[in-house]
């Protein structure tokens, strides 16, 4: 039997989580591998094997096990939401929301978006100073769902935190207890949509929470408490990700001036360079699956039980898939990157957040002709979270 190359995959090293892409060629090489982190896992990197696994879940479950005694779920204990269902459930909750996230009814949100945009950029032009992390990609994406959760504006600084702390909560050690902060955060979210699901159901309004009540009430899928969970998977899942979006997605064109150039030259090639974005550096490097039973896959036995890294990022850079898989290419085409998964579980955010990408974009790259690094030997700083990448600051200079 051919050896194997020796792989290294730990989502617990900054070092990896920093820079995992050079990892990936290993993992890309032959069939699925198995690992024990302390815990048995897969994992899944060619595209092929990754498309397989995402559209097989008769054995690969969104369902992992009980959360252990030490993760504190407060009033979420033992609800639902989208990502961790398996049919029929999933299939009941994600008509409840798919009519709020068609093309069309994204489409209607673009002039508020374009206004929120604008607003942010007016800011940055008046004090010349500009983080396109800091000042945009953390501030867009959570003003955009919290209206469409009908959250007054005053509270998206809060709703920032919330959300940041929750993802931070993904990053404890398996075994250890949930952090206070943690504790208080998820307090503090159940009890503001505790009320808020209150009001609504005595006035309704046209924000999602309403139809989700309003759901809740007359078709009996929703239990109060999946109800708060997908408000706050929605938070999450419609946040951080976008963000990290414009994040990576600017890194990676400021660091290839000749595609930033291109770009600049046919504005037209805007949607193509988004997809690249998503693809070269997505914001979500990985997904889990927990196989039901023991299956093959490209060659490989994975058993049961074994937590299954279905690894987005390393399928996006496929030599077999893509050609010349490093380069950063915005004319790339065709494009079939799965940054937004495959499958049944397929983002539904995906419309948003290609609008709200192009909005970021266009806007920023029409303001700021003279856009470019303030510090050209910028190391970024990547935040603690290996399945949702991004940088923490990106300090640009404008004039
Ligand atoms: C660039 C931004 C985004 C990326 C890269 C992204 C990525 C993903 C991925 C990879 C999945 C599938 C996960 C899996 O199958 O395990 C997913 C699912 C999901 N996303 Fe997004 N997402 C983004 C933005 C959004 C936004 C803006 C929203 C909502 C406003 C959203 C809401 C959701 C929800 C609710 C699911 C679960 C769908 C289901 O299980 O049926 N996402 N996303």
């Amino acid at each position: 039997m051919a050896e194997e190359t020796p792989i290294y995959f730990n989502p617990w090293d900054p070092a990896f989580r920093d820079n995992p892409y050079p990892h990936y060629g290993a993992l890309l090489a032959g069939p699925p591998r198995l690992m024990d982190l302390g815990i048995k896992v897969a994992l899944v990197a060619r595209y092929a094997d990754v498309i397989r696994v995402m559209h097989d879940h008769e054995h690969f479950s969104n369902m992992g096990p009980p959360p252990p005694p030490e993760a504190y779920q407060g009033r979420l204990a033992g609800s639902r939401n989208l990502l961790g269902t398996d049919p029929p459930v999933h299939t009941q909750l994600r008509r409840l929301v798919s009519r709020d996230f068609t093309p069309r009814r994204i489409r209607e949100l673009e002039p508020r978006i374009r206004e929120i945009a604008a607003e942010i950029l007016d800011r940055v032009e008046r004090t010349g100073e500009f983080d396109v992390v800091k000042d945009l990609a953390n501030v867009l994406p959570v003003t955009v769902i919290a209206e469409m959760l009908g959250v007054p504006v005053e509270l998206n600084a809060t709703f920032k935190e919330w959300s940041d702390k929750l993802i931070d909560a993904g990053n404890n050690l398996p075994g250890t207890p949930t952090p206070p902060e943690v504790v208080k955060t998820v307090d503090a979210l159940t009890d503001y949509f505790e009320r808020e699901i209150e009001k609504r159901r005595k006035d309704p309004g046209p924000d999602l929470v309403s139809a989700l009540v309003q759901a809740h009430d007359t078709g009996d899928v929703l239990s109060s408490a999946d109800l708060l969970n997908f408000v706050s998977l929605l938070l999450i899942a419609g946040n951080e990700t976008t963000t990290n979006l414009i994040g990576n997605g600017t890194l990676a064109l400021m660091r290839n001036p000749d595609q930033l150039a291109l770009l600049r030259s046919n504005p037209a090639l805007l949607a193509s360079a988004i997809e690249e974005m998503l693809r070269y550096d997505g914001p979500v490097q990985s997904t889990v699956r927990f196989p039901k039973a023991a299956a093959n896959v490209g060659g490989a036995e994975i058993p049961a039980g074994a937590i299954t890294f279905v690894v987005l990022a390393a399928a996006n850079r496929d030599p077999a898939k893509f050609p010349a898989p490093e380069r950063f290419d915005i004319t790339r085409e065709p494009n079939e990157h799965v940054a937004f998964g495959e499958g049944i579980h397929f983002c539904i955010g995906a419309p948003l957040a290609r609008l709200e990408a192009s909005i970021a974009f266009g806007v920023m790259l029409d303001r700021f002709p003279n856009l470019r690094f303030k510090d050209p030997e910028l190391k970024p700083k990547y935040k603690g979270s290996y399945i949702l990448r991004g940088i923490e600051s990106l300090p640009m200079t404008i004039n």
